[in-house]
Formats: structure tokens, sequence, C-alpha cells
């Protein structure tokens, strides 16, 4: 009872509130998501997102020896595609020689003990920017799976430690699980998306890779009959506990921020690690935000990233992984 406890001793001094704070982010935390491009000598910043870029290989290889450097241990990695080799089947993401399998190898190359996790959808790969094969009007979720196993089949093969789903297909988790287990690739990762909204917080990243939806007759405008609608809670969880079942390692909520109801709700739950990914659509505001000149950037950076931590995130994807490990000092 007041006066016998009063709270704010607890905050009386720097000391007092480190050795009482519940949360603290450390480097090994994130997950880096990295944008990879053909050519050489490149390093082109994405126009919706400030100071972040599309590398090629090589520029690849120095910057994930930084990244390690830093104490950064995990990357998640991402292809831009040359329109020419798009189509709706993702012949592309199952090339051997793709630069998806190049930039995996490339890493291992420049830094071995770094963790590679890819992504694992059709978007960057399809002609009509879906995550899946597009059929009569609709995105066809078995003959999906099907090129998505391969296609993790072919990361893994390239040296790939996680595959990461990205797509939200049913069943993908369970097709690809057998796929690794079938070629021997037992300790390959999953890591799925399991809880992944429909959100309009993903449009600087589909700027980043030109991967958006096409306008075309007979192709679905938006993502919504595969991503969840926003609105719902209980069907996140239906999603996360389905895909543990059928063999996730991690499970993921997406987007970051405006979802960590459904982190906390999950955590509560599971027994697998959660991880979290801030969008691009989040790192997006706070730099226009920071540009204007009405936010301190780096303040509001470091209390979105103990939000998403104290909400229950295992692992965060983040876009700020470096301005913060920095900032850790
Ligand atoms: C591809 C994929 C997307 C993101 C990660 N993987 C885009 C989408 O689903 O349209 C978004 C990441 C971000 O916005 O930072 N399936």
């Amino acid at each position: 009872m007041y006066p016998l406890r009063r709270n704010r001793r607890l905050r009386t001094t720097p000391a007092i509130r480190h050795l009482v704070r519940e949360t603290i982010i450390t480097p090994s935390d994130f997950l880096v998501p990295l944008f990879v491009v053909e050519g050489k000598g490149i390093k082109e910043e994405i126009a919706s997102m400030p100071d972040y870029y599309r590398l090629s290989l090589d520029n690849l290889e120095k910057e994930v020896k930084e990244l390690w450097n830093m104490g950064l241990c995990a990357v998640l990695l991402f292809v831009k595609v040359p329109e020419r080799l798009k189509d709706n089947k993702g012949t592309e993401a199952v090339n051997k020689d793709g630069l998806m399998q190049r930039a995996i190898k490339a890493v291992k190359t420049a830094c071995p003990e770094m963790l590679v996790m890819t992504d694992v959808a059709l978007d960057p790969y399809s002609s009509y920017g879906h995550d899946g094969i597009v059929g009569a009007g609709q995105i066809l979720n078995d003959d999906t799976t099907e090129v998505l196993a391969e296609m993790s089949v072919s990361h893994a093969l390239a040296g790939a430690d996680f595959v990461a789903p990205s797509d939200m297909m049913d069943g993908r988790i369970l097709t690809i699980r057998e796929a690794l287990e079938d070629e021997g690739l037992v300790n390959t990762g999953i890591m799925s998306y399991s809880a992944k909204y429909a959100s309009a917080f993903y449009g600087p990243f589909r700027d980043a890779l030109d991967s958006a939806p096409v306008d075309k007759i007979n192709v679905p405008k938006d993502k919504s009959t595969y991503q969840m609608d926003s609105a719902n809670r209980f069907e996140a969880l239906k999603e996360t506990l389905m895909d543990i079942d059928e063999g996730a390692d991690i499970v993921m909520v997406k987007p970051g921020l405006c979802y960590l109801d459904i982190v906390r709700e999950i955590k509560n739950e599971v027994d697998v690690p959660v991880a979290v990914y801030q969008v691009s659509g989040e790192y997006a505001m706070l730099k226009a935000a920071v540009e204007k000149g009405w936010l301190d950037h780096d303040a509001v950076m470091m209390e979105q990233l103990i939000a998403i931590k104290r909400a229950g995130a295992n692992i965060i994807a983040s876009y700020f992984a470096k301005d913060a490990v920095k900032l850790m000092g």
C-alpha cells in the first residue's frame, strides 16, 4: 500500500531502470531481410524504402560479412527476377542456377556460419505477381504447393538452412516437409509465415521486387483469397497450429505492429519459436515521418522493436536490424 510501495523508486536512476528492465533486444534477435539483383557492383536504393538497397551478388557478399561482424547472424533472402524470366508456373524459381540459388551459395561462401533463410513463394517469379499459379481467375492451391516443394528442395540443395514459405497456400508446409525428407534434407528447417495477413503494408516491398499483382482480366487483383483478413484473430491461431502439425519449426506473424495482439495470442499457445516480420510499410512510415522532422528515428525505432519483442517475438525480421544494432554500441 502507498506510501510503503512507491512504484517510482524503481525508476529513479538509469542503473535501477536497467536492473529491472523486462525486455532486452540483442543482435541475435534479428533476421535481416536482403534484396538481391543480377549484375555487378549494384547497390540501388529502393525508392519507397530510404537507406535500403537491392544488392548484386558481390555486394551481397560484402554485406553479409559486415552483418556477421556486427553480431547479426541470420539473413532472409529475396530476389528481384528479370521480367523476361517470369511466367505463370514459377519455372525460374526451380532453376538450380537461378539468382536465389546463386545468392545462397554466395552468402555461404562469404560467410559460412551465417544462417540463411530463403523466401518461398512464386510472386517474384510470377508474370501475374501472385504467390501461386493462376488458373481460371483463381490461385490454384495444390498445383502451387508442388512447385513450392520443388523450390524448397532446390534452395536446400544450394545450401539454405531454412526455407520460409510466405505464400499462404493450404497444406504447403506438409508438402514441403515431405519433399525435403524424401531428398534426405532432414536438417533443413521450415519457418512458416503462418499468420500472414492481406496487408496494405507490403507496398514498398512490392516496389523493391517489382512483384505487385498485375491488373489483368481473369487475374485476382489482390491476395485476399489466400492471405488472411486483418479482422480475424482466432483464424490466426488455427493457421498456426495447423502449420506446426504439418512440420513448421518456426512460425511467423506478419505484419508486426498492427498485429501484436496476435503475436501474444500465438506465443501463449505454441511451443515453437515465434517470429514477427516488421514489414516494408512499417519501415517506410517511420522513414517518411523522420524525413519530415516529425519523429525521432532512433527512439521510435527502438520503442517499436521492444514492443515487438515484449509482445512475444523470439525472432524479429526487420529492415531496422543494422540501425538498431549500431545503436546498441
Ligand atoms: C512474398 C512476400 C511479401 C512479403 C514477404 N514475402 C509480399 C506479399 O506477400 O505480397 C512482404 C514483406 C514486406 O512488406 O516487407 N510472398
